[in-house]
């Protein structure tokens, strides 16, 4: 029920229909029993720093933000954690007195799915992509040990975001960029297959990879959905995180940044589960 006192948070994007954020947010509310809602806010690009500065002054207590405002609205917040520095990117603002705080909690989700997975020091990982997505997986990856190569179809792309992960780990793990065609001969060698393009999201244009996931091998996959790279880590019979796991733990780690409390995150996963899917 929504009274004089409900907290108010949402999800910025355009379009942002399709979010699956207020049905998995939602449900953890009501499980807490918190007087608490989420809402889906479409956010033309433009408007943005309106619209941030508007719901600070609503009293909004936190937000979400997706796709295409992660990058604008890290600019736009007071403050940012390490993460959210280094790629140059936000998914959570948590509200402060003057402003909001910046937060990317894909990275620390990616790290904690791929350590319960088997991620760990001593192994090589290769990173498609070059994007935010991308720079999170990889950050995930060194942050456990792991020696990482990125790959993407724009060399420069691929090796400007290995010199941003060099200079946060400076005395980690080896980091560095290979060509979009060696990513396969790379990978067939790797124990971490990171798949963070946009190839296979709902509505973007085909797009073919280099790699494809090889058997004892750990395939992790951010594009949410039945993706082509996906398939083809369960033929191979590898263990695989998908796209709905980080979905869900970025999520979860989301909430305890938005309540301090921990999150319910069985009811937020069948919440997920149960939610109606764009076509
Ligand atoms: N599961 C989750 O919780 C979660 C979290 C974050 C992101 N994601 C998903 O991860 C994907 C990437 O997100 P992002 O924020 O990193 O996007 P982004 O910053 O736009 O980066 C996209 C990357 O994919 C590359 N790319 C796009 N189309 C390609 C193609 N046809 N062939 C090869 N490379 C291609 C881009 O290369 P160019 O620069 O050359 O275009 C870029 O390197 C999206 O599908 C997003 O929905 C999922």
């Amino acid at each position: 029920m929504i009274s004089g006192r409900t907290q108010l948070y949402g999800v910025l994007g355009h379009p942002v229909g399709h979010s699956l954020s207020p049905a998995m947010h939602n449900a953890a509310f009501e499980a807490l029993g918190l007087d608490a809602a989420y809402v889906a806010l479409p956010v033309a690009p433009e408007r943005l720093p309106e619209a941030l500065a508007g719901a600070h002054a609503l009293g909004f207590r936190g937000l979400n933000v997706t796709v295409p405002h992660k990058q604008r609205a890290a600019e736009l917040c007071g403050a940012l954690d390490e993460v959210s520095r280094l790629c140059g990117a936000v998914n959570t603002l948590r509200r402060a007195a003057e402003g909001w705080e910046g937060f990317n909690t894909d990275a620390p989700a990616c790290r904690d799915l791929a350590q319960a997975a088997g991620a760990g020091p001593g192994q090589r990982a290769v990173v498609l992509g070059a994007g935010g997505a991308a720079l999170a997986g990889a950050w995930a990856l060194l942050a456990l040990g792991l020696e990482v190569k990125l790959a993407a179809r724009r060399p420069a792309a691929a090796a400007g975001a290995a010199a941003r992960l060099r200079a946060a780990f400076p005395a980690g793990p080896a980091v560095g960029a290979v060509p979009w065609e060696a990513a396969g001969g790379e990978a067939a060698r790797a124990e971490v297959l990171l798949q963070a393009t946009s190839v296979g999201l709902a509505g973007a244009a085909p797009g073919a990879l280099p790699a494809s996931p090889r058997p004892g091998q750990l395939a992790i996959e951010f594009v949410y959905g039945d993706t082509a790279f996906a398939r083809a880590a369960r033929a191979a019979g590898t263990a695989l995180v998908t796209g709905e796991a980080l979905l869900l733990r970025q999520g979860a780690l989301a909430f305890t940044l938005f309540t301090g409390r921990a999150a319910p995150e069985p009811v937020m996963a069948r919440a997920l589960g149960a939610a109606p899917r764009a076509p």
